[in-house]
């Protein structure tokens, strides 16, 4: 579904993403993992159109290289942020019509907001500021929001940040549920190894830009030089 060749970023003399390869298929759920400033978010930037770079990206086949942010949206991108945006002064329900209007172009759709609503569980809190969502709540609504323009593909940078166990749990779960009943594929980027290993597919490890070693997560979890330049940090930072 989405293949990156060869893919270079540098910003000035800073190589940010370095001649990265990687193939992500329909339907699977893909990991990405690698330590602070490793290029992570950087590649999602590149993915949605918000700077140029060196290599291919392929979507369905197509080169998407050069294409605007809101045209990849159309194409059936989405994404969301290391910190949850959100726009306080909207409803909940508000919020996810936003997203259903500025979608794949098909326009607003009311039943599909309703679907939404129960599918995120927020029957209750449909008529709230969104501002008043706990951090989990937030989470998920900016997930929800991704969701209501149709998305393909949905890239989710680092969700499960400041959260507790039981809430890593619940958005685990919620994961899985917009790939299996949704039928989106998702990329995810995640320091919590327990999460990659029981959620993805296939996993990529990049530091300084560049691919150290991807495939089977419990292969990769294992390779040697993924648990010397990167796993101890994640490890130690878990505790
Ligand atoms: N717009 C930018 N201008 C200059 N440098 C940037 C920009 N965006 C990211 N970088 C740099 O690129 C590197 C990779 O950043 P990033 O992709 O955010 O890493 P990660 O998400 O893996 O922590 C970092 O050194 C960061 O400072
Ligand atoms: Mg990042």
């Amino acid at each position: 579904m989405l293949e990156a060749i060869h893919l270079t970023k540098k910003f000035g003399e800073l190589v940010a993403v370095n001649d990265l390869s990687f193939k992500v298929d329909e339907n699977q759920i893909f990991g990405i993992a690698g330590p602070n400033g490793a290029g992570k978010s950087t590649v999602y930037n590149l993915i949605t159109g918000f700077y140029p770079f060196d290599g291919k990206l392929l979507f369905n086949g197509k080169n998407i290289a050069g294409k605007k942010p809101h045209q990849i949206a159309k194409m059936g991108i989405a994404r969301t942020f290391q910190v949850p945006r959100t726009f306080p002064s909207l409803t909940v329900e508000e919020a996810l019509s936003v997203g259903s209007r500025f979608g794949d172009g098909n326009g607003f759709d009311s039943e599909y907001v309703d679907f939404l609503l129960h599918f995120l569980n927020f029957e209750e809190e449909r008529s709230c500021n969104t501002g008043a969502l706990d951090l989990l709540g937030k989470k998920k609504l900016m997930m929800g929001a991704a969701l209501a323009t149709r998305p393909k593909l949905l890239m989710l940078d680092e969700p499960m940040a400041g959260s507790n166990a039981h809430e890593i749990q619940e958005l685990m779960d919620f994961i899985r549920r917009i790939n299996e009943e949704m039928g989106v594929t998702i990329i995810i980027i995640e320091h919590f190894m327990k999460v990659l290993t029981e959620l993805t597919e296939t996993l990529l490890i990049i530091e300084s830009g560049a691919k150290i070693a991807s495939g089977d997560p419990e292969d990769v979890t294992n390779d040697k030089q993924v648990v010397e330049c990167y796993l101890g940090d994640a490890y130690a930072s878990d505790n």
